[in-house]
């Protein structure tokens, strides 16, 4: 048997394991029996990850005798919306999936947020089951609850914390994986060497290998990140702390929902999170709030990833009122040092304007 590494997310009667591993999917049917997910599911996925790995995921669940009902989206982040939500929640009736089934979601972050939100809904909650396959899904967004829709107006506003009753990460699907989406994993695998030292110094080493997907090295990678966020969910499940917690996750997504919203997704979550990062690192430079040696070490990681998307679909004055919302203020998650960040609204706009015109090189 391939070994699993289990770790579970302490919250009481909502405590579940994160199984990771490499090729180790053949014990998913075991998993889920020893967690007591009844013999009725549905499997929610989209047209990218169906062809990679629906059918051996279904066989192996067969074989144990699952009964599964199959659910595809069509991927992409538009589809994190009421109109795909309702489309879920119709199958789901039409294949008589009732209260005590489980969802499973098999794919990346879209999938996972979506068919986590219909989870949480869908005849006032049923059980779910997260089965990643990008490295942002394995590292990020399975894990911790977040499930969401977004509203036009709004990344993410409509949602609930809601846990899974495990998350299964077999790092062979990210064999499949395109580069894009390696670099937007990246992002936020970016955003926990920021904030935790040892994630810092383990990527610094292995950078290459992870940018090739070396298996056992993203798969340690993973562990450290997983171990890292399971902290912060554990203590701060429903991110209620302003000055820590699970706010510290944020890093980056200031400028990172921005750009994502201007781009109207055409920029990937990761990707814009990676860019927020660089500037806001900046940003935290101008304001003279992080420490200098951090400054630079962060900085030449950054730089080794040489990621230079063309932003030139952005408007200087629309990204302003983006980030500025309309004339109120924004809010900033400023790395200072290891485990150390700057929570913020009272940073001059001036300060924030002269760095994306940088930034854009106007
Ligand atoms: N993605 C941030 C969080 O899970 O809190």
């Amino acid at each position: 048997m391939k070994t699993i590494v289990k770790q579970t997310i302490k919250l009481g009667s909502r405590s579940y394991p994160i199984c990771l591993g490499n090729r180790i999917i053949n014990h998913l049917a075991e998993v889920a029996s020893a967690e007591s997910i009844p013999k009725n599911i549905a499997i929610i996925t989209d047209q990218h990850v169906a062809p990679l790995h629906l059918k051996r995921v279904v066989d192996i669940l067969r074989r144990h005798d699952f009964r599964i009902a199959e659910i595809l989206i069509a991927p992409g982040e538009r589809q994190k919306s009421i109109p795909t939500a309702t489309k879920i929640i119709t199958k789901l009736v039409k294949s008589n999936i009732e209260r005590e089934s489980t969802l499973f979601a098999l794919g990346g972050g879209v999938v996972g947020d979506v068919t986590g939100f219909v989870a949480a809904t869908y005849r006032r909650g049923v059980q779910l089951v997260q089965l990643p396959t990008t490295l942002l899904a394995m590292v990020e967004s399975s894990i911790g609850g977040k499930t969401a829709v977004n509203h036009p107006l709004a990344k993410n506003a409509i949602g609930a914390f809601y846990q899974p009753k495990f998350v299964f990460s077999d790092v062979q699907f990210l064999q499949t994986l395109p580069s894009r989406e390696v670099i937007c994993g990246l992002g936020e695998v970016l955003k926990y060497a920021i904030l935790d030292k040892n994630i810092f110094n383990f990527l610094y080493e292995h950078l290459n290998e992870i940018l090739q997907l070396d298996l056992d090295v993203t798969q340690e990678l993973i562990l450290l990140c997983n171990t890292y966020k399971a902290k912060l969910i554990e203590t701060d499940e429903f991110e209620k702390d302003t000055k820590g917690g699970r706010t510290v996750l944020n890093l980056g997504h200031t400028i990172g929902h921005a750009l994502e919203n201007l781009s109207k997704y055409k920029l990937h979550h990761g990707e814009a999170v990676l860019i927020g990062l660089k500037w806001e690192l900046e940003i935290a430079g101008k304001a003279q709030i992080i420490d200098q040696n951090y400054f630079e070490n962060i900085s030449s990681l950054l730089e080794r990833v040489a990621y230079h998307p063309k932003l030139n679909f952005l408007n200087y004055e629309t990204l302003i009122r983006q980030i500025f919302k309309n004339g109120k203020k924004a809010r900033f998650i400023l790395p200072q040092t290891f485990g150390k960040v700057f929570i913020t609204d009272k940073l001059k706009p001036s300060l924030i304007k002269a760095v994306i015109k940088r930034q854009l090189g106007k």
